[in-house]
């Protein structure tokens, strides 16, 4: 059986290659919505956003635009410590803080 760290780093996996995709489609503008950023989110966070059943992943949907963000910065900027979701905010691909709030008004 695995443990929780185990799967953590394939659903890790999974969604930074998710990211590597969506990198190459991102460099055309028009492609830059909620849905899309949202995709390597989805791996962890579940498709819906309602996070994983046991609460080891918490649930994005119904919350707050404002929470949301400023969870983001705390990933980023390290007052927040979690491994998976600091190499989630480091990732070029969400460098930009218009793609963080596109991010957070998808998932509220
Ligand atoms: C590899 C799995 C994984 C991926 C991929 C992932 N997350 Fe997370 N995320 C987590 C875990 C685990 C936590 C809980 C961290 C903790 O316990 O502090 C979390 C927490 C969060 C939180 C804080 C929620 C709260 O209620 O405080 C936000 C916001 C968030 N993630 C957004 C995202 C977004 C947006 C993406 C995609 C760009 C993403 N995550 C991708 C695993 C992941």
């Amino acid at each position: 059986m695995q443990n929780s760290d185990q799967r953590f780093g394939v659903q890790l996996l999974q969604a930074l290659l998710i990211f590597a995709i969506i990198g190459v489609a991102h460099a055309t503008p028009s492609i830059s919505d909620g849905s899309r950023l949202y995709a390597p989110c989805g791996v962890c966070h579940q498709p819906k956003a309602w996070g994983s059943p046991d609460g080891t992943i918490p649930s994005l949907a119904g919350q707050q635009k404002r929470y949301l963000e400023k969870q983001f910065a705390l990933f980023s900027n390290g007052a927040r410590v979690d491994a998976a979701m600091q190499v989630v905010t480091a990732h070029p691909i969400l460098g930009n803080s218009n793609d963080i709030r596109v991010l957070a008004i998808f998932q509220a």
